[in-house]
């Protein structure tokens, strides 16, 4: 390639423009102050058709702007005790909306328990947790805000929040006065409700168009249906919002014991919520501990049947016998349920 000399015409052009350019801006003082932060303001998006209605708690209404709002603090470490965490980091779209560790790292590098869940559909919820010890998103958030996951003192993190004039304008607009803890989990749950999975290929398919997947994902959905996988992984959301103890963990000197925590019934021991298997190719590694690192091991382990333990429920999950070509199938079944994720961080007030 010919080299340039420093004078060619190009170079010149570009430096002319580029001490243009400075001129330019060392006309600071008279221009005009940093225009007011503006928020992506969006519509809300379609509500699933195949499900029932999603439930919104009548004292917290959604609106495009609540959502707007609601989606930068999602996005927003400065909720975070030592700034390092916003929800986001721990739901990301490249981990199908989980971090892709296999028990969660909270701010202040706090070692968590469990394994981060997706967050598809999860408006059409109403038990929160691999245990379903929260009985509302905004009561999940307040939780996840202050404990070990954003690490938060409620108060100085929403003084930090009224202290940004971007965002004193939205809480004004919003909720009618500055922010509050409650309005603050409210926002970010009214934006938790449009985190809606209903568009992938297999939903394609299922509407009717025949090309959207191919024939290995056809027979994988069979396979899953005669494996009754969908005893617990049922219908639209994939999942029948039941508790099941399939055996994860019941090894460990001292087990998690899941449900058991909430209901206190002793068969309810070592049972978890079942998790949508939406978007699963991307959300490794698996189950509430995230013990298990590919999806292949972890079809493998359901089809075994789980692993034995004094509280399995041997009533929906039985051991079953899959060919290599049936698992290849499953398989192709549970990558048509990868969405395209559109969740992107939205500029934040400064
Ligand atoms: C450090 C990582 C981390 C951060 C930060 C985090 N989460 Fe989570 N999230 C988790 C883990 C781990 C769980 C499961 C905990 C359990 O079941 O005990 C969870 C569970 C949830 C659930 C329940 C999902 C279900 O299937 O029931 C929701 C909703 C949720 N998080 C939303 C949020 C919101 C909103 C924020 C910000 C306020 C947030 N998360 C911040 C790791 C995180
Ligand atoms: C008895 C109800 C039940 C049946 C039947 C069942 N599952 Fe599950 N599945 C669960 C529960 C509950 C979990 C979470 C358990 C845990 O983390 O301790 C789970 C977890 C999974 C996971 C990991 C999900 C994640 O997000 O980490 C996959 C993959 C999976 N199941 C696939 C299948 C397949 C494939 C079948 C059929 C062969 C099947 N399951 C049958 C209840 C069931």
């Amino acid at each position: 390639m010919r080299s340039m000399h420093p004078l060619s015409p190009v170079a010149f052009t570009v430096a002319i423009g580029f001490f243009l350019g400075m001129s330019l801006t060392g006309c600071a003082p008279s221009e005009p102050p940093a225009p007011e932060y503006q928020p992506e303001i969006l519509p809300l998006p379609e509500q699933l058709a195949t499900y029932e209605e999603m439930s919104i708690p009548e004292d917290n209404p959604m609106t495009p702007e609540k959502v707007a709002l609601g989606r930068q603090l999602f996005f927003d470490k400065r909720l975070s005790g030592d700034g390092s965490r916003s929800c986001y980091s721990c739901h990301l779209c490249e981990n199908g909306l989980t971090d892709g560790l296999p028990t969660a790292i909270g701010a202040r590098e706090k070692k968590l328990p469990r394994s981060s869940p997706t967050l598809w559909n999860i408006g059409y919820h109403s038990e929160f947790y691999w245990d379903g010890r929260s009985g509302s998103l905004e009561k999940q958030a307040l939780a996840a805000w202050k404990g070990g996951n954003m690490g938060a003192d409620l108060e100085a993190a929403t003084a930090r929040i009224n202290a940004l004039s971007g965002y004193r304008a939205q809480f004004q607009t919003v909720f009618g006065g500055e922010a509050t803890p409650e309005r603050i989990v409210q926002a970010i749950s009214a934006f938790e409700r449009t985190i809606i999975s209903g568009n992938t290929p297999f939903d394609r398919w299922r509407a009717g168009d025949e090309a959207a997947v191919g024939e290995e994902v056809k027979r994988g959905y069979e396979v899953f249906k005669k494996l009754e996988c969908d005893n617990c992984h049922d219908g639209v959301l994939q999942t029948d919002m039941q508790y099941h103890n399939v055996g994860i963990g019941m090894d460990a000197e001292k087990p998690d014991v899941g449900r058991f925590k909430v209901t206190g019934k002793e068969e309810d021991t070592g049972a978890f919520k079942t998790p949508t298997l939406r978007d699963i190719a991307k959300s490794g590694p698996y189950f509430h501990n995230g013990s298990v690192a590919t999806l292949e091991e972890s079809v493998d382990l359901m089809i075994g049947g789980g692993k034995p333990n004094k509280y399995l429920d041997r009533t929906n999950l039985k051991k079953r016998k899959a060919t290599d070509s049936e698992k290849k199938d499953l398989i192709a079944f549970l990558g048509s349920l990868t969405n395209d994720c559109q969740l992107t961080a939205p500029k934040l007030p400064e």
